[in-house]
């Protein structure tokens, strides 16, 4: 992999380290997911990804209308963004359910659809929404992850027969998120969405003999999505996230499913302690810390090292080449967790050609925006 296509022509003003968004490659990956999908209507992407005004927009003019989004910060940024529908795929409890309730009722142009798997949860929710205008709430199906969800079908049936006796909430359908389907293997990751698909047609059969409208099935992350897309089932929207932005770790595990990178940290070399040692200043508060500190970010110009320490503002590694590089060189790298790597910075720096043209705001990175 080389760095060149990643690279600012004259970086000398932009601090590090430094997030950085290539508008062009992410536009193309929308378009590819648009291409999957088998339709913008097909498509719900996960704005937990980018978290970002601008990515949401872009989506938009792309005709990408409806959004997944994990908190009530991304989901009062996707209205303030213009989207019209947006999911928040994520248990509302206790202050959330009010949080929530307030969203809608001052969102009037946008839909935000709520997740349940809970009959007390749903029963909070349904308090704080009172009064406001009706919801549609979600069921959220235990696929396999063991996440959240609903396991069981006659349970699933219950909790949807009890959305449709609400006076507050609606029918909002059918939920089926697959982050357990990661095996490198496309074959087996096919398997499982097949598997998956037989259970949610065996449940839809349920709730249509008893006359319960399912306006959608939002299924789905990266990993799964070329074989979601193919699945036939009615009102299918495909959720992936990390492919908007795209990272190391997906493009190493994933390779079929042909994305591009399009987000990048820029960092430097801060100081070379032994003669095999180089530390740049890419801590663990600029790249993403959940995968083993050895693998968390894919360097591009220090081909051959090996990670011996990574700290809050250090990242220490050895390598053959140690003596080639100066102080304060810049080096550039696809972090291999992007998601968790943008809610660690205040914002993007944005680069067209080398050159850097914006500065986009990561304002969902916050847990509270005005609500
Ligand atoms: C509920 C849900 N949907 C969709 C996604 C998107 O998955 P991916 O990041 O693999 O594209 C995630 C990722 O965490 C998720 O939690």
């Amino acid at each position: 992999m080389t760095a060149s296509r990643y690279q600012i022509h004259d970086a000398s003003a932009i601090p590090s380290p430094s997030l950085l968004f290539y508008p062009e490659l992410i536009r193309a990956n929308l378009a590819r997911m648009i291409e999957i999908a088998g339709g913008s209507d097909r498509l719900r992407p996960h704005g937990k990804t980018h978290k970002t005004r601008e990515i949401f927009q872009m989506a938009l003019q792309m005709g990408v209308r409806k959004h997944k989004v994990a908190t009530v910060a991304e989901a009062e940024l996707a209205a303030q963004s213009g989207v019209p529908d947006v999911f928040l795929a994520y248990p509302l409890v206790g202050p959330n359910c009010e949080r929530f309730a307030r969203l809608v009722r001052s969102s009037p142009q946008t839909q935000i659809l709520a997740c349940v798997d809970d009959v007390e949860a749903t029963a909070q929710l349904e308090a704080a929404l009172r009064g406001g205008p009706p919801v549609e709430a979600v069921v959220d199906l235990d696929v396999g992850q063991h996440r959240t969800g609903v396991s069981e079908l006659a349970k699933a049936v219950a909790l949807y027969e009890r959305i449709a006796r609400s006076p507050v909430l609606r029918c909002g359908g059918l939920h089926a998120y697959d982050g357990h389907n990661n095996a490198p293997e496309p074959e087996k990751r096919r398997q499982v969405v097949a598997e998956i698909t037989e259970r949610v047609q065996e449940l839809l059969n349920l709730l249509h003999r008893k006359g319960l409208p399912v306006p959608r099935i939002v299924a789905g992350g990266t990993p799964s999505f070329p074989f979601w897309a193919k699945v036939d089932l009615p009102n299918l929207e495909c959720s992936p996230g990390t492919c908007v932005l795209h990272d190391h770790g997906y493009q190493s595990k994933f390779s079929d499913v042909g994305f591009t990178i399009a987000a990048a940290l820029l960092g430097r070399v801060v100081s070379k302690p032994t003669s095999d040692r180089v530390t740049l200043d890419l801590g663990t508060k600029a790249v993403g810390f959940d995968p083993p500190p050895a693998n968390r970010i894919a360097l591009w110009d220090i081909p051959e090292h090996r990670v011996v320490g990574h700290y809050e503002e250090h990242l220490i590694l050895e390598s053959p080449h140690a003596e080639q590089f100066g102080i304060g060189q810049e080096v550039y790298g696809s972090p291999t967790h992007i998601c968790t790597t943008v809610a660690l910075h205040r914002e993007a720096v944005v680069v067209e050609r080398g050159r850097v043209v914006d500065r986009w705001p990561i304002l969902a990175r916050d847990r509270r925006l005005t609500i």
